[in-house]
Parts: C-alpha cells; structure tokens; sequence
C-alpha cells in the first residue's frame, strides 16, 4: 500500500443522529478541524471526513418518538448537524452518511470479503436481552452481576439464543498485541495504550455483528432476515467514504491516494471500537491499518456527565451567539491539554476571553496599528533586518508551535503562540515607541520604525499560528496588517517574509472586552 503518500487523510467519529449536537461533538470535529488547518497551511493535500451513524436501535427508538421515520428523523438531525459545522467553520471535505447507498454496498462487500475469507462464520447468539427495551446486554453492562435486571428500565431480562453471524475477533489477539508493540505511535496519547494491551490479555472474544430483532440497519448480504450490527457498520464508514468499494471493483478510485488514515479522532468511550474491532477487521481485510487512533478526553459541566436527560448538555450556539464562533474553537482547545478531561465553565471562558484574546491578542494588534497609523502614515516602514528578541523568539515558537502539532499536544501549540504575543507586549513596553517620537532625530525615527516593524513582523507570524484555531478572526488580523492571502508552504510562516513599505487595512477592534460586548 500507498505509505509515502503526500496526503493527510484525518477523521472524526460519525455522530449519532437521536438528538442535536452538543460542545462534546463540537469539542472532536473542531480539534480535527485545526489538525486539517494547520496541515493545509504546510501545503499538504487535505482529506478531512466526518459525518453521521444512522442505523440502529436507538435511532430507531427516536424516530418513534418523535413521530417520524428513521430516515426523516436522520434528514432533520443531519442538517442540524451540517448548519453548526458551517457555523463553526468546518472545513471538512466529506461529509458521509451510513445511510448512503454506496456505504452500505461497502459494508456488504465487506461481509461478503471476510466471510470467504472464513474471518465471518455462523454461530448462536447467547446474552441477556430486555425485551420490552429490545436491547441486548453485557454482563458487564449489569448493575449488578448477580441479578439479571435491565440497567435501563429495571425489567428481568431474558437469556436469548438466536442465529448470528460473527467477526473472528479473537483471531486477531496476538497480531494486535504485536502491532502494538512494533508501532508505538499507534495507540495515543500513550497512556491510553495499558488498558487496551490489557484487554487484549484478558482475552477477545469473537463478535456477534448480526441482529436478527434490530430492523434499521444495513442488510447482511449472508442472510437478509438480519440486519448488520450498527459498530461494524459505522466503523466501516472510514474507508467507504474514500471509494473503497471501487478499489476493491478495481474502479478509479481515491482510496489508493489516500488510505490509511494518518488520524482517527475519538473520544476515549470509543477508543476500544477504534483500537481493537477496527484494526482486525482492517487485518481481515489485508489493508493497512491508520497511523494513529488518538482518544481525547470528555468535557463535563459542573463536575457532572452531559447529557440530554440531565438537560446539561452545553448548546454551542449559546457561546457562539455571545462570544462568537472564533473564541469556543479557541476555548476549548485552550482550556485543557488535548487528551484528557476538562470542566467546562463559562467563569473560565470569560477569564480567557479578557485576559489572552481581549488583553493580550487584541490589545497587541489595536496599539500597534494604531501607532503606524500615528507615526508611519499606515505604511510599514522599510527597514533593514537586523537580530532582534522577537525575531528570535519568533523562530523558536514556530519550531515548538510545530513540534507540538504534529504530536497532537494542541494546547502546548496555543500556549507557545501566547508565548510570543506576551513577549511582543513587553517588548513594546520596554522600547516605548511614543517616547521615541518626543524627540525628533533620524537615529528615533530609525529607532521607532525598526520597533514598529518587529512587531508588525512578529504579529504576522502570530496571525498565521492562529489561524487553524480561530480562522474567522486571523483573517481579520491579516487584513488589517495589509496582507490578504495565506501563504501555503513546508515552512509554515518565516518571520523575515514580512512584506515591507506597503499600506496597512482598516483598524479594527478584533476582540472586545467582555463587558463591551
Ligand atoms: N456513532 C458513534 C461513533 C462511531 S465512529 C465509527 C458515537 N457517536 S456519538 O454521537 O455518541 O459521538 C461520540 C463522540 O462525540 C465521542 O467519541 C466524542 O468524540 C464526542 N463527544 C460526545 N460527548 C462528549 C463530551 N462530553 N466530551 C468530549 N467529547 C464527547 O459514539
């Protein structure tokens, strides 16, 4: 397979589509939607895939409750989920739907691959079921092992046997644990490795992927009484997305280009689907498996789970509405290291808000623009480049910035970048521009356009590390430093590309205090 391909091929879980999207949804496809940013600003061929989980019980439950049909009910949730992307400014580049024909043609492909393989086989079902809930239960679901009740409604459950397909999992033990251990960028970050190693050791078993009392789902081609059990079907959804049916037709296709995946972006409650169902069914099939699963943290409110029965489920448009599409991309990747848990708390996001965007980004741009404005005329000065501190540390922030972002440690990268707004600051304070234009002298002025132009140099590079996080606001910035298009290349941003003796845009506040809002 294709493994010096030029492509960046990155992924979110697809939703489920029972009810509206939430800031955890938000939270895994704006994380995504950075990663997709910042490779494009590197020149990277970009393939960012998201979309929706359609079929299955609980889908199917929703729908009925809310008087409609599985598929009108999907159509409605779809679209809700469409509108926030654009809300939020996501570039992704797929959209996919397990509801599309051609994924559930791949998923019956695939049924019919492995099962002439001899990786699918027919069995007997054996678990707890609650009939009134038609769900089926892991003993481990159990509140309690010992007695046999429905977690959700309380009931007895029933020990059913029925006909079922199965995928050989417990096949594929050995050949993970030794992925696992040759590529160990695999499983990240790296803590969650332990716990997937161990439930490898404690055994897999094999998985039943048919349902004969679920009907919205994708038909199994082996026996059409029976639908596809709805993980296998999902997790499918990242190569049919890419033409992988066509690949195996020997159609033209992308998937050549872009398979595997460099990243699949899960939330740690799924990780295990991703790391350990996923990969086999990838090592049935003979292709390669992604580069990386990273399972990032889960927000809570208060301390508690969100949750749409708890109604404490944040609706991102509240935060939009207020602060603006910009500052909840830059929250939430700011607030706590990508990775693990966060609370979310709106005390926090309005200290963020003032003190990084409001104080230190905003004030940086308004007081040097304006001094230009005062003393330049509006036209960046032309100045011969010498060493300074903000060049210096210019160059080092763009490496660790860098560094960091290819480790997906996205909070470090922000961090960094605030590094450099902080020093530009203080370096304005300590050469205090305004003195210099008390005393007329070419060695002042000379003085004053150099200090002006090494801010204005350095406030590019921090508009262009920015600008994955907040694309609305950076383009803003750029515009008012007179430069009007992003520049695409390996090097990201070099500090001494400023462009000089040109006119500056419009001056504009970008990020009002809160209190002025
Ligand atoms: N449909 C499955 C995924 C199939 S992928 C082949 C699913 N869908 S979901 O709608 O429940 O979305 C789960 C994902 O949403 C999590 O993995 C995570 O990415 C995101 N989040 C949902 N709530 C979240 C939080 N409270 N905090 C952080 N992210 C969470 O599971």
């Amino acid at each position: 397979m294709n493994n010096l391909k030029n492509s960046f091929y990155i992924t979110t879980p697809i939703y489920y589509i029972n009810a509206d999207p939430h800031i955890g949804h938000s939270y895994t496809t704006i994380a995504a939607d950075v990663l997709a940013r910042y490779h494009r600003l590197l020149g990277r061929k970009v393939f960012f895939l998201t979309g929706t989980d359609e079929h299955g019980q609980k889908i199917e439950e929703a729908a009925k409750a809310n008087g409609k049909s599985p598929k009108d009910f999907a159509d409605e949730i779809v679209e809700k989920y469409k509108k926030l992307w654009l809300e939020l400014d996501i570039s992704y580049d797929k959209f996919i739907r397990t509801t599309d024909e051609k994924h559930k043609k791949t998923v019956q492909k695939i049924i019919e691959i492995l099962f002439e393989k001899g990786d699918i086989y027919k069995g007997k079902y054996e678990g707890l079921y609650c009939i009134p809930c038609e769900t089926y239960f892991l003993e481990t679901e159990l509140l309690d092992r010992n007695q046999k009740i429905c977690p959700d409604c309380g009931r007895e459950l029933s020990i059913v046997s029925e006909d079922s397909y199965f995928f050989k999992l417990s096949k594929y033990q050995d050949v993970l644990l030794k992925y696992f251990d040759e590529h160990k960028d695999f499983l990240a970050p790296h803590f969650r490795a332990k716990e997937m190693i161990n439930i490898i050791k404690s055994g897999l078993k094999d998985l039943s992927i048919t349902r004969n009392s679920v009907s919205w789902g994708i038909k199994n081609p082996l026996d059409e009484k029976e639908t596809i059990y709805v993980w296998f079907d999902a997790l499918v959804n990242y190569i049919s997305a890419i033409d992988f049916l066509d690949f195996v037709e020997d159609k033209k296709n992308i998937f050549i280009e872009i398979w595997p995946a460099d990243i699949h972006l899960v939330g740690k409650e799924i990780y295990k689907f991703h790391t350990l169902i996923w990969p086999a069914i990838l090592f049935g099939l003979g292709i390669d498996l992604p580069k990386k699963v990273f399972g990032h943290g889960w927000w809570t409110f208060e301390g508690e789970k969100m949750s749409k029965s708890k109604g404490n489920a944040i609706d991102p448009y509240k935060i939009i509405n207020i602060f603006g599409k910009d500052v909840l991309r830059y929250f939430l990747l700011r607030e706590v290291p990508f990775g693990v848990d966060g609370d979310f708390s709106m005390a926090s996001l309005i200290d963020k808000y003032n003190g990084e965007l409001a104080n230190e980004i905003g004030n940086l741009f308004s007081r040097t623009l304006n001094m230009i404005e005062k003393y330049c005329n509006k036209i960046v000065p032309d100045i011969t480049l010498e060493n300074n501190i903000l060049f210096e540390k210019a160059n080092e922030v763009i490496k660790e910035y860098s560094y960091s972002m290819e480790q997906i440690d996205i909070m470090k990268a922000l961090i960094k970048t605030l590094e450099l707004v902080k020093m530009s600051n203080k370096y304005i304070e300590d050469e205090a521009p305004w003195k210099l234009v008390k005393v007329e002298s070419i060695e002042n002025k000379l003085k004053l356009e150099k200090v002006l132009f090494n801010c204005l140099a350095t406030m590019r590079v921090i508009a262009i590390l920015l600008n994955p996080f907040m694309p609305t606001s950076t383009e803003k910035m750029l515009k008012q430093l007179g430069i009007s298009e992003l520049n695409f290349n390996e090097n990201l941003v070099r500090w001494e590309d400023m462009p000089k003796n040109y006119r500056i845009g419009e001056i504009d506040i970008i990020f009002p205090r809160y209190e002025n809002i």
